[in-house]
C-alpha cells in the first residue's frame, strides 16, 4: 500500500515560511523552493461544498495560480478536475473553465457546481420536490423501485433503501411533470445533493475513504433520517446555488467546457489553453471508482462491465496484471529507476504500479504540451509517497519527466501546506503537504 510520506518533514526557520490566512494576493511571489502555509477559510463557500471528494483542492491555491498566471477571458484547464474546484474558481475569476475527468461522478459534480440555475426556478423546484417527497411518504403502501446492485442489502438498511428510492422517484416524477423548461440542470443538481448524503446514510465506515463495511462501525440511522438529511442539504445547497448564480450573472466570461475524455487524450484543440492547474491522483492511494461505488450505483453511472475494467483507465490505478509486473520495468529516468529497483525487490507489483503511474504522467504531460499555448504554464501539485517503505520523491521525478522527456521548463517549485482555519496551526518545523510545480511551455 502506498502512503503519503509522513517522514517528509521540511525543517525551515520560521522566517522562511510564508503564512497566509485566506486569500493569497496574486502579487505575492513565493520564492523558488519556498514554503507556504495556507490557512483556508472558505473551502465550502458557494457551490464548492456541494459534494465531498477525496484530495479536493482548497480553493485558495488554485485561485492564486489562476489570478497570477492567467488573464480575464482566458481558458483555464484542469485535466483531472475531480469535483471541479479549478473550473469553478476559473469562472468565478472571469475565465473560461475547462475540465476533464475520467470519473463520471467527478464530471457530474463539476457540471452541477459550475452551472447556474435561475433563483426563481430553483425555489419553485425545491418546494415542489419537498412536497412530492412528503406526498410519497404519506402513501403507506407506496413501494418505490429500488435499484439492484451487488451487496445492496449489506450496504444499506431496508428503510434507508426505501427512503432513497422515494427521493429518486420524486425527482423523476417532477421531471415527467414537465413543469420546468430548465429540467436537466435541476435534475443534475438534485441528484448531486442526493449523492452527497448516500455515504452518510449507508452502513459504510464514514472515516475511511474507500467504501468498506466494518463490524465495529455501527451508525445510528433511524427511519426518516435520510429524508431529513436530504431536505437539509437541499435547502443549504440551494442557498449556495442562489449566491453562486447571482455572482455568475454579473460576470462576462462564465463559459464552462467539459469534454468527455481522459487527461491523456483530452480532445481539446492544439494550443487552445492559457493555463492548466491540476492535482493528479496519488500513486495507488485512492481508488476513485471504489470510493464512489454506492453513489454511482444510485445515480446509474456504473456501466455494465466489471469495475476492474473501469479502474485500469485511472492514473495511479492498482489494477494491474501479473504478466505486466513479472520483470522490472526501466524508465530511463535517473530519479525513478533506482526507486523502482528497490520497490521491485520488496514487491514487484507495487514497482509496476509506480512505473505505470509515472509512464501515464509522461503521456499526460505530452498532452498538456500539445494543448497549451506557447509560453503558458502548467501548475501541478504533488505529494511524495512511501511505497513498501521506499521513499518516492514524486515531485523530483515529475520535474525530470517534464523537463527531459517532454520539454517543459521548470519556472519554480514550492512546498504548500493547506489547513482549515479552525485547525490548530502545526509546529512550523514539521510541515507536511504538497509540492507545487510551475512548469512553462517554451515560447
Ligand atoms: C486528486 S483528484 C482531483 C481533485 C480535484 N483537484 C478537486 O479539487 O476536486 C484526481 C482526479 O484525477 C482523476 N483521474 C484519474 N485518472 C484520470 C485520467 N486518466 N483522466 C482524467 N482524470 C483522471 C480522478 O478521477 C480524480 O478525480
Amino acid at each position: 500500500m502506498s502512503t503519503r510520506d509522513e517522514d517528509e518533514t521540511i525543517t525551515r526557520k520560521s522566517e522562511e515560511l510564508i503564512e497566509v490566512e485566506g486569500n493569497l494576493d496574486p502579487d505575492l511571489e513565493i520564492p523558488d523552493s519556498g514554503n507556504i502555509l495556507i490557512i483556508s477559510k472558505d473551502q465550502s463557500y458557494l457551490t464548492h461544498g456541494i459534494h465531498k471528494f477525496p484530495a479536493k483542492f482548497f480553493p485558495e491555491l488554485p485561485r492564486y495560480l489562476i489570478q497570477k498566471y492567467s488573464e480575464v477571458g482566458q481558458y483555464v484547464l484542469d485535466p483531472m478536475c475531480g469535483s471541479g474546484t479549478v473550473v469553478l474558481e476559473a469562472i468565478l475569476n472571469n475565465r473560461v473553465g475547462v475540465g476533464v475527468d475520467i470519473d463520471p461522478i467527478a464530471r457530474l459534480i463539476t457540471k452541477v457546481k459550475t452551472t447556474p440555475i435561475k433563483s426563481e426556478t430553483l425555489k419553485i423546484a425545491v418546494d415542489a420536490l419537498s412536497k412530492q417527497i412528503e406526498a410519497f411518504r404519506k402513501l403507506k403502501d407506496y413501494t418505490p423501485a429500488i435499484p439492484e446492485f451487488n451487496y445492496r442489502d449489506n450496504w444499506f438498511k431496508p428503510f434507508v433503501l426505501n427512503e432513497l428510492a422515494i427521493i429518486e422517484d420524486s425527482i423523476k416524477t417532477l421531471g415527467v411533470s414537465n413543469q420546468f423548461s430548465e429540467w436537466p440542470p435541476l435534475s443534475d443538481f438534485f441528484h448531486v445533493v442526493m449523492s452527497s448524503i448516500i455515504r452518510d446514510v449507508s452502513n459504510a465506515d464514514p472515516h475511511c475513504t474507500r467504501t468498506v463495511l466494518r463490524k465495529k462501525v455501527t451508525k445510528k440511522i433511524s427511519p426518516g433520517d435520510t429524508f431529513e438529511r436530504f431536505i437539509r442539504r437541499l435547502e443549504q445547497q440551494a442557498d449556495e446555488m442562489r449566491k453562486f448564480t447571482e455572482i455568475i450573472e454579473a460576470l462576462k466570461f462564465t463559459d464552462v467546457i467539459l469534454p468527455i475524455g481522459s487527461a491523456l487524450e483530452t480532445g481539446l484543440d492544439d494550443e487552445s489553453i492559457d493555463l492548466a492547474v491540476t492535482s493528479p491522483p496519488y500513486i495507488n492511494a485512492v481508488d476513485y471508482p471504489r470510493t464512489h461505488q454506492l453513489e454511482m450505483y444510485w445515480l446509474g453511472l456504473l456501466g455494465d462491465g466489471p469495475l476492474s475494467k473501469v479502474k485500469r483507465k485511472y492514473i495511479g490505478t492498482e489494477t494491474v496484471y501479473k504478466d505486466e509486473y513479472r520483470d522490472l520495468k526501466v524508465s530511463g529516468l535517473n530519479t525513478l529507476d533506482p526507486v523502482l529497483k528497490q520497490i521491485f525487490k520488496r514487491d514487484p507489483r507495487r514497482a509496476f504500479i509506480t512505473y505505470k503511474f509515472f509512464d501515464d504522467m509522461k503521456s499526460q504531460f505530452q498532452e498538456m504540451m500539445r494543448v497549451l499555448k506557447p509560453g503558458s504554464r502548467y501548475c501541478v501539485t504533488i505529494g511524495n509517497n512511501l511505497i513498501r517503505g521506499v521513499r518516492v520523491k514524486s515531485h523530483e521525478i515529475l520535474v525530470e519527466i517534464a523537463e527531459s522527456s517532454v520539454g517543459f521548463e521548470l519556472e519554480k517549485q514550492f512546498f504548500s501546506k493547506l489547513i482549515r482555519h479552525f485547525i490548530r496551526i502545526p509546529r512550523k518545523e514539521r510541515m507536511q503537504g504538497e509540492w507545487v510545480l510551475v512548469l512553462r511551455k517554451p515560447s
